[in-house]
């Protein structure tokens, strides 16, 4: 017995689906869906631009962990939908672990930037240069997200309902 909890958690960079394929597995399973955007967003009652602006990065990254502390609490089986810059931190990697199953939406630069343009709500993408910052990020990012995973899906072609059900077979869900 590791302790690891039965929750599913889902990871990947802004713009893999993390949102919307946690609402539909929350469907398939009955279970709740948590975002830890949101939560933050509500505790702070200030939108993660503004968290950004005025209080910067760092400030964010430690609400973050503080958040995935906390959810070691829940006793529920939740689907969460993390923030894509959560898995960065050794200590989110393992929090992360410990809530239970941790699938990475892979997703490649030029999906990220298609699905994102115009996009106004991810403060780190932008700028001048959308396209290289994504693929900067992205290629630190890879590695860390592999780390964090037990498995990982091809989510450039999925939809949110291919991307559950491929979700939902791989764990042998019912
Ligand atoms: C971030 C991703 C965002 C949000 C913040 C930082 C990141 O969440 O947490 O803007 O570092 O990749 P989404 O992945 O839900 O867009």
């Amino acid at each position: 017995m590791d302790g690891r909890g039965d929750s599913i958690i889902l990871i990947g960079f802004m713009g893999s689906g993390k949102s919307s394929t946690g609402v539909a597995l929350s469907y398939r399973l009955q279970c709740t869906v948590l975002d830890t955007d949101k939560l933050i967003e509500k505790r702070e009652g200030r939108s993660i631009s503004e968290i950004f602006q005025t209080e910067g990065e760092d400030y964010f990254r430690m609400k973050e962990t503080e958040l995935l502390r906390e959810l070691q609490e829940e006793k529920a089986r939740h689907i969460y939908s993390a923030g894509g810059g959560t898995p960065l931190r050794e200590e989110n990697r393992e929090l992360l672990g410990r809530l239970g199953t941790v699938v990475y939406l892979r997703v490649s630069p030029e999906t990220v930037y298609e699905r994102l343009k115009g996009d106004t709500t991810r403060p780190l993408l932008q700028g001048d240069d959308p396209m290289g910052r994504i693929r900067e990020l992205l290629s630190q990012r890879e590695d860390l997200y592999r780390k964090a995973a037990d498995i990982v899906i091809e989510a450039d072609d999925k939809n949110t309902t291919q991307a559950a059900e491929e979700i939902a077979g791989l764990l042998q869900l019912p």
